[in-house]
């Protein structure tokens, strides 16, 4: 098979089945297909993906939640990982989200998840509370922050 670059676009509910499948690789507890296809018919997301030979390999979905975007997944295919994937496509997310006039953005990660939250930290998010018992595992998760124009420490 040809190697082809890789092409990072929008998503849309077409991808809804990518998205799924590439979530089940990436989490232990996914959000799973009803949350997802949910995600994905809202009309205010803003949301981009990594494909290589038509294939998902990374992916950022954000909602909109008035002048921010809540981000609530961020993955990249464990073959893929450590390439700049997830920086790309965040970068991506809040260039679209700025054009839209929207400056903050927001996600939760788990506290013991230290790539997610270094790759955050490394973009310019900062933990501003933590929220007890958010996963399904009794984790708790960090909410971090970013400002827009706050890129690095
Ligand atoms: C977290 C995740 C999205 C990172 O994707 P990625 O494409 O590998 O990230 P990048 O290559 O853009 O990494 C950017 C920076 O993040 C940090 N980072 C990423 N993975 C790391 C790791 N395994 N260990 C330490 N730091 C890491 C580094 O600072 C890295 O910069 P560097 O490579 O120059 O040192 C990916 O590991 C993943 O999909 N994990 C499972 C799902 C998940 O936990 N999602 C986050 C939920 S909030």
């Amino acid at each position: 098979m040809v190697v082809r670059p890789i092409v990072i676009r929008m998503l849309t509910y077409e991808d809804t089945n990518q998205i799924i499948e590439l979530e089940r690789l990436c989490f232990e507890y996914p959000l799973g297909e009803r949350t997802i296809q949910t995600y994905m018919e809202m009309l205010d997301q803003i949301s981009v993906g990594a494909f290589q030979n038509g294939r998902l390999i990374g992916l950022v979905l954000g909602v909109v939640e008035n002048d921010s975007l809540h981000i609530v997944m961020v993955a990249v295919h464990p073959l893929y990982r450590r390439q700049g994937i997830a920086s790309t496509l965040m970068e991506k997310t809040e260039n679209l989200a700025l054009a839209r006039d929207i400056k903050y953005f927001t996600l939760e990660v788990d506290v013991f998840n230290s790539s997610a939250i270094k790759l955050c930290q490394k973009l310019g998010y900062r933990i501003t509370r933590i929220i007890e018992r958010y996963y399904e595992n009794g984790n708790d998760a960090f909410l971090m922050t970013k400002r827009a124009g706050q890129e690095f420490a």
